[in-house]
C-alpha cells in the first residue's frame, strides 16, 4: 500500500479546531484532530500497521465511507447499481473553500472510477460557536439508475481508547429525554426512529467520552431531521477511536438516484468541549440561538396559556372565554385552543381533515372566541393536526387514495386516524391551502402544529420512488413550515407530536417552540427538560404549568414548585383556571410578573447545570446571553420531596438549610441577592454559597442576583472570524 499523501485542511470554531485530509490514494477525507484550538499543523492520520483481517480503509478514520471501500466496519453509503455490483471506489478531483460572514465551508469533490457517480463532501464551521455541520451530495452523471440503500450523511471519528461512554437521550410517550448510559467497549449501539418522525423512543443526538484515559472532554453529535433516522456508535477492536455514524434510516428508505439526479442528505452537527458533557450541552445551546433560532424576541416566545388539560374536547366559547378572562388576569400572552374546535370533533374518533369549526360549540363562528380573546388583551392561538385524515371525515371519503396504504393490508388505523401522503403534491398542496386560509380567515397569531401517530403502511405502489416516501414526507412537513414564516411571519409556530415526538435541530430551525412532553407533572416534567436541555436549548422548551400530578411520581408538589420547573424556558400555564382560587391566581400572577421581567435570561442566557434530578437540591443557573444588566438567576427545586411532604406548615417548621453555590457570578463584582438583603461579591457568594430561602415556594425558588458594581464582562466570548488553513 503507498503511504497516503496527506493535504491538510483546519477548520477553525470558536473554541476547537477541526482537521481533516486527504488519505488513502486521494480517495478520502480522513479525520486528524477534533480538539481544542489548535494554532499549528497537526500530524495527519496514518495507517500504521495493519492488524490481520482488516483493511486499511476499516482502520480509517473516514469522514464518509462507502461500501467497495469499507468492508467490515459501519460505512454511510450502500449504493446498488444492478446486475451485482455494489458500492464505489472514489478519486479526489478538486476542493474549495467557501467563505460567507463568519461561515467556511470546505467542498471536496470525488468521482467514481466507473465516472458515473460524484460524490461532495461539505465540512462548515462558523467562528460564532463550536458546532461543525457536514452533509453530502451524491449526483448520478450516468445513464443508469443507481438504488442507495444507504445514504447517511457522515461518520464521525472520536478517541475512543477502551472504547468509548455513550450517552444517548430516550425513553416513550410522555417519558421522552430520559438520559440513558452505556459503557461501549466493543462492537455497536444503535438508535434510531422508523415511525417518519423523529420519534418520542430517542431523540437525534449522542455524546460520547472515552473511557479508558484520551485526551479530557465530551464529543457530541445530532441530526438535522424530523423523519425517520439512524445513529450508530461503533467501537472497534483495534486503534484508539470510536465512529458514530448519523443519517437518514436505511431500513425504511431506499434511495433512486436516476440519472441527471443529485441527492443531499441533511446535516449531521457535531461539537467537542473540554469541560465534558455539561460543555457539550452549553455549546449546542450557543449553536441553536446563534445560528439556528427562528426568532429571538419576546413576541415568538410569549407566556401562552393553553385549555387542553382544562377542557379536552370539551370546548365551547363561553367556557373558554371564562378561561381566557383568568388568562389575562394572570398576565398571560396568547391564549391557545387546542384539539376539539371542529366539525366531528366530540373526541380523538373523528373530524380530522374536516378544518371546519364546530357550529355547535361555536353558534357565532371562531370570531367569537378569537375577537373576545383578542379584546382581553390576548393574543388568539389556535391547534390544528393537518397531515392527518378520520376514516369519517368528508376528506377520506373524497380522498380515500390520499393515505399511506399498501394493496394487500389493510391500512392501520392509530388514535383512530391516518396519515396523509405529503409525498403527493395534491396533498401539499391542499394542507398549504387549509392551514393558509385558516390563518388567512382568523385572527391567528399563534399555530400549534400536532402529530399523533406514527407513520406505517409507508410507500406508495406504481411509483419507482415510493421507498423514499419518509424522505418525502419529512422535506414536505419542512416546506410547510417555511411556507408558515415566509407567508405569515407574525405567526408564532410551535411544533408537537404528541409531546416531543418532533424534536431535532431541523425543527429547532423551522419552528419558535417545541411541546417536549404531554407530561406536565411537575416532577416527571423536571427529570424530562433535564435531558432535553442536554441537547436543546431553553428558548424553544414550551413547559406548562398544570397543577397534576405526574404519570410517574406522585409525590405532591407546590404550585410555585410547578412554575419554577416552566420558568426554565418559554413558560405556559395549561391547568384549569376557572378551579383555581384568588390566592392560586394572585400568586400565577407574580410568577408570570417575573418571568417576563427574566424572560431574556431564561430563554436565551447560557444554561448552567447543578447536578441532576436525582440530587436534592438540583438547581439551574442562568447567566449572560442577551440580559442587559447582568443579572444571575438559579431556579431551584426540593427534588427529593421533603419540604411538600408536610404541606400543613409548606415545610416552614424543617430546618434545611441547603445551600446553592453560584457557578456563573463574575467574581470582581458585588452583588445583591434580591429578597435578602444580603450583599456581597461574587467570588464570596461563589465560595460560601448562598442559603436557600424558600421564598418563592415551600419547596422551589428563585434566587436572583443583581450586580450592583463593577462592570459586565462581555457575555459571549469575542471570536476570531472563521478561519481555514490548508
Ligand atoms: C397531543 C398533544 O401533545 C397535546 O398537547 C394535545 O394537543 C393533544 N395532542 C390534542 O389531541
Amino acid at each position: 500500500m503507498r503511504c497516503p499523501r496527506g493535504r491538510q485542511w483546519r477548520l477553525q470554531t470558536a473554541h476547537t479546531t477541526y482537521a481533516v485530509s486527504l488519505a488513502l490514494d486521494d480517495s478520502a477525507l480522513v479525520s486528524d484532530y477534533w480538539g481544542p484550538t489548535v494554532r499549528e499543523p497537526v500530524s495527519s492520520w496514518t495507517p500504521g500497521v495493519l492488524p490481520p483481517f482488516e483493511t486499511v480503509a476499516d482502520v480509517a478514520p473516514i469522514e464518509y465511507a462507502t461500501d467497495g471501500t469499507r468492508h467490515i466496519h459501519q460505512c454511510e453509503m450502500r449504493l446498488d447499481r444492478g446486475d451485482g455490483w455494489f458500492g464505489a471506489a472514489w478519486a479526489h478531483v478538486g476542493d474549495e473553500v467557501r467563505r460567507e460572514d463568519d461561515r467556511v465551508e470546505l467542498v471536496v469533490t470525488f468521482d467514481d472510477h466507473a465516472g458515473t457517480l460524484r460524490l461532495v463532501q461539505h465540512v462548515r464551521v462558523s467562528s460564532g460557536h463550536d458546532v461543525v455541520e457536514r452533509w453530502i451530495e451524491i449526483i448520478n452523471r450516468g445513464t443508469s439508475t443507481v438504488r442507495l440503500h444507504r445514504v447517511f450523511s457522515g461518520g464521525w471519528t472520536v478517541p475512543g481508547a477502551g472504547g468509548v461512554r455513550v450517552r444517548y437521550l430516550g425513553g416513550a410517550w410522555g417519558q421522552e429525554f430520559r438520559e440513558h448510559q452505556v459503557d461501549l467497549a466493543l462492537g455497536s449501539l444503535t438508535i434510531g426512529s422508523r415511525q417518519g418522525v423523529t420519534g418520542h423512543l430517542f431523540a437525534p443526538a449522542v455524546t460520547v467520552t472515552p473511557m479508558a484515559g484520551g485526551p479530557p472532554g465530551a464529543w457530541g453529535t445530532q441530526l438535522a431531521w424530523s423523519g425517520s433516522w439512524r445513529a450508530v456508535v461503533e467501537a472497534a477492536p483495534y486503534g484508539d477511536r470510536a465512529r458514530i455514524s448519523m443519517g437518514v434510516d436505511d431500513d425504511t428508505v431506499t434511495v433512486v438516484l436516476d440519472p441527471g439526479r443529485t441527492f443531499v442528505t441533511p446535516a449531521t452537527l457535531g461539537v467537542h468541549s473540554q469541560d465534558g458533557v455539561d460543555g457539550v450541552a452549553r455549546a449546542w445551546h450557543r449553536y441553536q440561538r446563534q445560528a439556528l433560532a427562528r426568532s429571538t424576541d419576546a413576541y415568538h416566545h410569549p407566556v401562552v396559556y393553553n385549555s387542553w388539560f382544562a377542557t379536552e374536547f370539551d370546548v365551547n366559547a363561553r367556557h373558554q372565554l371564562a378561561l381566557a378572562d383568568v388568562a389575562a388576569e394572570i398576565g398571560a400572552e396568547v391564549f391557545v385552543l387546542d384539539d376539539g374546535w371542529f366539525a366531528g370533533r366530540k373526541d380523538d374518533t373523528g373530524g380530522l381533515g374536516d378544518w371546519r369549526v364546530d357550529t355547535e360549540k361555536f353558534p357565532d363562528g371562531l370570531e367569537e372566541l378569537a375577537d373576545g380573546v383578542i379584546a382581553r388583551g390576548l393574543r388568539f392561538g389556535l391547534w390544528i393536526e393537518p397531515e392527518m385524515v378520520s376514516p369519517g371525515s368528508d376528506l377520506f371519503r373524497r380522498h380515500p387514495d390520499w393515505i399511506y396504504r399498501s394493496p394487500d393490508r389493510t391500512p392501520l388505523l392509530s388514535r383512530n386516524q391516518y396519515v396523509l401522503d405529503l409525498g403527493l403534491p395534491q396533498v401539499r398542496h391542499w394542507i398549504a391551502g387549509t392551514v393558509g386560509d385558516l390563518l388567512a380567515r382568523y385572527p391567528i397569531t399563534y399555530l400549534k402544529w400536532d402529530m399523533n401517530r406514527p407513520i406505517t403502511d409507508g410507500g406508495r405502489p406504481g411509483d419507482p420512488a415510493g421507498g423514499e416516501w419518509p424522505l418525502q414526507h419529512t422535506a414536505a412537513f419542512h416546506q410547510l413550515l417555511r411556507m408558515l414564516r415566509e407567508d405569515f411571519p407574525h405567526v408564532t409556530v410551535e411544533v408537537c407530536s404528541g409531546g416531543g415526538g418532533r424534536v431535532d435541530a431541523a425543527v429547532l430551525g423551522l419552528s419558535d417552540l417545541v411541546w417536549p412532553t404531554d407530561e406536565v407533572g411537575a416532577r416527571d416534567l423536571l427529570e424530562i427538560q433535564h435531558g432535553f436541555l442536554r441537547a436543546f436549548p431553553p428558548h424553544i422548551m414550551n413547559s406548562l404549568v398544570s397543577g397534576l400530578p405526574g404519570m410517574r411520581t406522585k409525590t405532591p408538589a407546590s404550585l410555585g414548585y410547578g412554575f419554577v420547573v416552566a420558568m426554565s424556558g418559554v413558560l405556559g400555564v395549561g391547568a384549569d383556571l376557572l378551579s383555581w382560587d384568588a390566592e392560586q391566581r394572585r400568586q400565577a400572577a407574580r410568577f408570570i410578573a417575573l418571568y417576563r421581567e427574566l424572560r431574556p435570561l431564561l430563554q436565551f442566557g447560557e444554561l448552567t447545570v447543578h447536578g441532576s434530578p436525582s440530587d436534592h437540591p438540583y438547581a439551574r443557573e442562568f447567566s449572560g446571553g442577551p440580559d442587559p444588566d447582568g443579572r444571575v438567576c438559579v431556579l431551584v427545586w426540593d427534588t427529593a420531596g421533603r419540604r411538600a411532604a408536610h404541606p400543613r406548615d409548606g415545610g416552614n417548621q424543617i430546618r434545611q438549610d441547603w445551600r446553592v453555590f453560584p457557578k456563573t457570578l463574575d467574581p470582581a463584582r458585588t452583588y445583591r441577592v434580591r429578597g435578602t438583603g444580603s450583599v456581597a461579591p461574587g467570588s464570596v457568594l461563589a465560595s460560601q454559597g448562598v442559603e436557600i430561602g424558600w421564598s418563592h415556594a415551600p419547596d422551589a425558588d428563585v434566587l436572583i442576583f443583581d450586580p450592583v458594581s463593577g462592570h459586565r464582562s462581555s457575555a459571549e466570548t469575542e471570536l476570531p472570524k472563521g478561519q481555514v488553513t490548508a
